[in-house]
């Protein structure tokens, strides 16, 4: 058996008392010809490896260079030095996988996020990224326990679909059909009988039709899976491929929705907190640092622990669009001309107005409710009022729009009306209207946006520093 290491992060814990260890790890550094760093990416902290004098070869020691892969056997004792309370007395040190410390990209010294976007199959290796994708895990790890405490199904929706559940249009074709000589109808139109499933099919934007479908029996379920846009936002909130995690409960109202959305957030963040304390504390310092750059009055006011803190404490702010609109209407950047965009009752918020609310106005995260119809999805449940829906947005500090989500229209009359006032092709969506035709219930969901909340988490500020390898427009490196 080759694998008989300790991993660090296990190591870290034990009582140094000359035990015999195993480790494997990367060089982080090597001093004076005798302390080595070395990490194994379970924790960002290293364990110092000390090589006795004249005990190793030159050749040995001169191939110890930065990120070379070692493993190393010797005795855990008490460090004698400062900085660390245990150290490895090496007996044995194999050198798995040399690095020519003239030619590693990441040379001991700061790098900046741009950078490391372009070497992303090396970031791993960096304290930032180490942090980053153990609490990303955490969180997918926490989202999983969450629902499974309460008895959600776990439902793999379909990646490949023919249909657009969001009405948006922002899909990127799946096909087999050639660019050149592409089969056409007697009209003229590309021939989709003739493609791989013998029609056109996309990539999903949402798994929330099928959801539905599963929720309408099963009762609660939930998805948790890549997503799809071709929107071509190049912010750093949007990403062409992204995570979502959307719930689906039947016998919900919108109320019971936003009750759970919000145990939800609540649930996972406390997960992180207590799980990833360490990392957490890394990134907050290095936020810190990050911020001293700025301007006094750009900086956070609050440290990322003691935000992540404040929102488990703290109901979220629960207001409707039209109570939004009003306080938009009444704030200073408005009545300043501050706002690019202008504000009246019937337009979609921009980021600018979301985070005007959160950040100045409400200082914490809020949902807003019953948007305008002519602005959402077809599948909204329509409000009694005619002009709005029963849908919900979570708008958190930093990010803006986190969570998307609403009661459905459970009723078939109504949905029929909708979806022919928007064009939509009812035949189409057969299957997606049998559920309203037999034994049809209230129900409701929503989705979160996986890396967005990786992203409220980390304190991280670009979307491309959360996903292993991003897919941005004019982007799919790796
Ligand atoms: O608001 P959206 O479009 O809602 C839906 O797709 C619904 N079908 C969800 C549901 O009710 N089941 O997207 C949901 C969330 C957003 O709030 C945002 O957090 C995230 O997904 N999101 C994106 N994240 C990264 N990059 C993008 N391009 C995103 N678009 C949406
Ligand atoms: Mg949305």
């Amino acid at each position: 058996m080759f694998n008989k290491r300790i991993k660090i992060k296990k190591l870290l814990t034990e009582q140094p008392s000359g035990q015999q260890v195993t480790v494997m790890g990367w060089v982080k550094s090597f001093r004076n010809n005798q302390f080595i760093a070395l990490n194994d990416g379970s924790t960002n902290n290293n364990i110092q490896i000390v090589t006795e004098l004249g005990k190793f070869d030159e050749t040995t020691l001169k191939r110890i260079t930065i990120s070379a892969a070692l493993m190393v056997s010797g005795t855990l004792i008490p460090s004698l030095g400062k900085g660390q309370q245990m150290e490895i007395k090496a007996d044995e040190i194999t050198i798995l996988g040399d690095s020519d410390a003239e030619k590693y990209p990441l040379q001991p010294k700061k790098h900046s996020l741009e950078f490391l976007r372009e070497i992303a199959h090396l970031r791993f290796r960096t304290s930032t990224f180490g942090a980053v994708f153990r609490i990303r895990h955490s969180l997918a790890f926490a989202i999983h326990q969450f629902f499974n405490e309460r008895g959600f199904v776990y439902l793999h929706t379909p990646i490949i679909t023919a249909s657009d559940a969001e009405g948006a249009g922002e899909m990127f074709k799946v096909t087999t059909l050639p660019f050149d000589n592409t089969p056409r109808t007697p009209d003229g139109e590309i021939n989709y009988k003739e493609d791989f499933f013998g029609r056109a099919t996309n990539l999903t934007v949402s798994g929330q039709l099928e959801g539905e479908l599963g929720a309408t029996g099963l009762g609660d379920i939930y998805t948790f899976g890549p997503t799809f846009r071709a929107e071509n936002s190049n912010t750093p909130r949007h990403l062409a491929e992204f995570w979502m995690i959307e719930p689906e409960m039947a016998f919900y109202d919108l109320e019971d929705n936003m009750n759970l959305a919000e145990e939800f957030i609540k649930y996972i963040i406390r997960y992180a907190m207590e799980h990833n304390a360490e990392d957490l504390t890394f990134l907050q310092q290095r936020l810190i640092e990050e911020e001293k750059l700025l301007p006094q009055d750009k900086r956070s006011e609050m440290g990322l622990l003691q935000k992540l803190e404040f929102v488990l404490n703290n109901a979220f702010e629960r207001i409707s669009y039209t109570e939004a609109i009003d306080i938009l209407i009444q704030s200073p950047p408005y009545k300043k001309k501050k706002f690019q965009y202008e504000v009246k009752w019937g337009m979609d918020m921009q980021s600018e107005h979301e985070r005007y609310l959160v950040e100045k106005h409400f200082k914490k995260p809020v949902i807003v409710t019953d948007y305008p119809a002519d602005i959402k999805a077809f599948y909204m449940r329509q409000n009694d009022d005619g002009k709005t829906v029963a849908a919900m947005d979570i708008l958190a500090p930093g990010i803006g729009e986190i969570v998307g989500g609403s009661q459905r229209e459970e009723r078939l009359e109504k949905l029929g009306t909708r979806m022919k006032a928007m064009n939509i092709p009812q035949e189409e969506l057969s299957w997606y209207l049998d559920t309203r035709r037999f034994g049809t219930v209230p129900h409701a969901g929503f989705g979160l946006g996986f890396e967005r909340m990786v992203l409220f988490v980390t304190g991280m500020s670009n979307i491309r520093d959360v996903i292993p390898f991003p897919r941005t427009p004019k982007n799919a490196a790796f």
